[in-house]
């Protein structure tokens, strides 16, 4: 327990993709290298936050001063949150898979030379977004992150009515900021919009941190 802003407060964050199984040893996934998201636990962690980092699989070190609960698929993902249940403020910037295997194959799926691929049935993966926000035991400031190629902040507005979360962080993903080093996000609340300049990703974290901590004062 640090001293800081956010002493005392629990934090939960999503971070990177998830994997769903197509048969032990293939997935589909969303492409994420998990760096805004770990930036963002860290940043609470540096506040004095108590931070459960929920993680699907990444190729970075676990933030300092972070509880990491590995996971892979989105229903490890929303189980991980709700067993890290209650908190203050969660902030989901994972890239979810919306869509997972209706019936992964318990054995690996044999390519027969002559046979068509298999058919993939996807069923639908739960909202751990909206899961938290209409939780009853929801936390009193919940975070969503939207990734836009087109109209960013008028999608965000209506992702943010959507999903029922407090806060969405926009951010335009139709340049080369998917696995890169900087954002440029938009900050949507009930309050308005706010346009940040182009920052790395720790800035974002940062200054994300430190609204969220002003937000639970
Ligand atoms: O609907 P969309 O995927 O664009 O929404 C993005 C936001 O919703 C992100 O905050 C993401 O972490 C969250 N999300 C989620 N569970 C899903 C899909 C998205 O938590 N199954």
């Amino acid at each position: 327990p640090g001293a800081g802003p956010l002493a005392g407060r629990h934090a939960i964050v999503t971070s990177g993709p998830t994997h769903e199984a197509i048969d032990p040893v293939r997935y589909i996934a969303n492409r994420s290298s998990g760096r805004q998201g770990h930036a963002i636990a860290a940043a609470l962690a540096a506040l004095g936050a108590r931070v459960t980092l929920v993680s699907g699989p990444v190729a970075l070190p676990d933030p300092p001063g972070v509880a990491v609960r590995r996971v892979e698929s989105a229903r490890e993902m929303l189980a991980a949150c709700e067993a890290a249940l209650p908190a203050d403020v969660a902030v989901c910037a994972a890239a979810v898979a919306d869509w997972r295997v209706a019936a992964a194959a318990g054995q690996k799926l044999k390519k027969v030379p002559g046979q068509a691929p298999p058919p993939l049935a996807l069923a639908l993966n739960p909202d751990i977004l909206a899961t938290l926000s209409a939780h009853p035991r929801r936390p009193r400031l919940v975070v969503g992150f939207a990734a836009e190629t087109e109209e960013v902040v008028a999608n965000a507005i209506a992702k943010r009515a959507r999903k029922g979360c407090d806060w969405i962080v926009a951010n335009d993903v139709s340049g080369d900021v998917m696995g890169g080093r900087e954002n440029a996000v938009h900050l949507v609340t009930a309050q308005g919009v706010e346009h940040w300049p182009r920052l790395p990703k720790e800035e974002v974290a940062r200054r994300l941190a430190e609204r969220i901590a002003a937000a639970l004062a």
